[in-house]
């Protein structure tokens, strides 16, 4: 029987420096060793330590399966001492994604994103590990469509005979925390209605109908409920296999030379272009953006994670850049006019309710029956 490998992609914003733009180095230096001292007493067979704008990406490879206990304890374990130091250099938002005060065995609905799969390790093992800041987990939507549904992206889903039967995509509610799956290209339009309203619906993982195998796993958290209104832009992170039955290297990194417009983007309550970056460049600033996505590629090894390639670095995503900055300059000239800015219920932050009170009494009945006799008038009934 072969041997498992787990990934483990848990990852947390525990601090911005400075503001929301960039991740200290002090913490990825503490994130580090905290996961080295993990390899060496064999809870983990490796790591690498990732980020892209505020948040901090444990990429963790073990034998223990997803959901595990150890593991999970770790990542908080990593993210609290990571805390520490944030609080000492006094970082913006010290502890931000840390909502609980102790582990309670799994980090899920703790604060932290987790996108985990459980894999048999093929003879050839290409992963590419996704991690964005903001935006939030809807965010993968239109790439995971584009990588495992559209042939126009994907050329092995017409000319591999390993891929030609499709794949199926397990979709989340987040709003009333349920589930279901479709089996695609059969349910494409169903699965669509669905996955354009990325706020609600995200695709959690894809599955390889011929190979009955998992594919992709996001990190769809469900939303957490915060002053009567659901707020969900956690940065997400996914985990995608690559080659042999699933989509080339080149397929899974496709979509992103089209910057689609995401949610998240300064303070959580405008949409921009998410725009796809090398590790370096992985450093919000201006309006606290636009939203970035950066592309880890690993070959693994046993479970030895031999990489990274960054593969946003390609000068060949130069284009999807700077049409992403051209879409920013156009939104940024709206203000706080919508669709730049969200949509009420969408907004992390409003003042809505507080404008509301104070205009309290302002606000006179329109007589309707006015507004329909004049109606009426004009079309000629009245
Ligand atoms: P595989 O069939 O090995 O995935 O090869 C496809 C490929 O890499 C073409 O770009
Ligand atoms: P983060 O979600 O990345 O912390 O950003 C928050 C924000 O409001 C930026 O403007
Ligand atoms: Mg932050
Ligand atoms: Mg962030």
């Amino acid at each position: 029987m072969a041997e498992k490998i787990t990934i483990s992609v848990i990852k947390a914003d525990v601090g911005g420096y400075v503001g929301h733009s960039a991740v200290h180095p002090r913490l990825l230096e503490k994130a580090g060793e905290e996961l080295a001292k993990a390899k060496a007493d064999g809870i983990l067979v490796d790591y690498h330590v990732g980020y892209v704008g505020d948040d901090v990406d444990l990429i963790m490879t073990h034998r223990r399966g997803v959901d595990d206990k150890d593991v999970h304890q770790l990542s908080w374990r990593t993210f609290e001492a990571c805390t520490e130091v944030a609080r000492e250099l006094k970082l913006y938002g010290a502890g931000q994604d840390l909502l609980a005060d102790s582990f309670s065995g799994n980090v899920k609905g703790m604060g932290p994103g987790v996108a985990e799969m459980e894999v048999v390790e093929r003879t050839s093992e290409p992963v590419i590990v996704y991690m964005a800041d903001k935006t939030e987990p809807g965010a993968w939507n239109y790439p995971l469509y584009r990588m495992f549904a559209d042939p126009f992206n994907t050329a092995g889903l017409v000319i591999d005979p390993k891929m030609h039967a499709g794949f199926n995509f397990e979709v989340h509610d987040l709003i009333h925390h349920r589930r279901v799956t479709f089996s695609c290209p059969e349910e494409l339009y169903d699965l669509l209605i669905f996955i354009g309203a990325p706020g609600r619906f995200c695709i959690k993982s894809v599955y390889s109908k011929e190979l009955n195998d998992i594919a992709a796993a996001s990190s769809t958290q469900k939303l957490n409920f915060m002053a009567g209104r659901y707020v969900g832009k956690d940065d997400p992170v996914m985990i995608v296999r690559c080659q042999s039955g699933f989509p080339a290297v080149g397929e899974a990194l496709e979509p992103f030379a089209m910057p689609h417009l995401v949610s998240g983007w300064m303070r959580g309550s405008h949409s921009g272009p998410l725009m796809p970056v090398a590790q370096g460049d992985a450093t919000p600033s201006r309006f606290d953006g636009p939203p970035r996505v950066v592309a880890l590629g690993f070959q693994l090894a046993n479970g030895r994670l031999i990489g990274p390639r960054d593969f946003f670095a390609d000068v060949a995503f130069d284009g999807a850049r700077r049409q992403a900055i051209e879409l920013a300059d156009y939104l940024r000239r709206l203000g706080p006019f919508e669709p730049h800015r969200l949509h009420l219920d969408e907004m992390e932050y409003t003042t809505l309710p507080d404008v509301m009170k104070k205009l309290q009494g302002r606000f006179q009945p329109v007589e309707e029956d006015a507004v329909e006799e004049e109606l009426e008038k004009r079309q000629g009934l009245g």
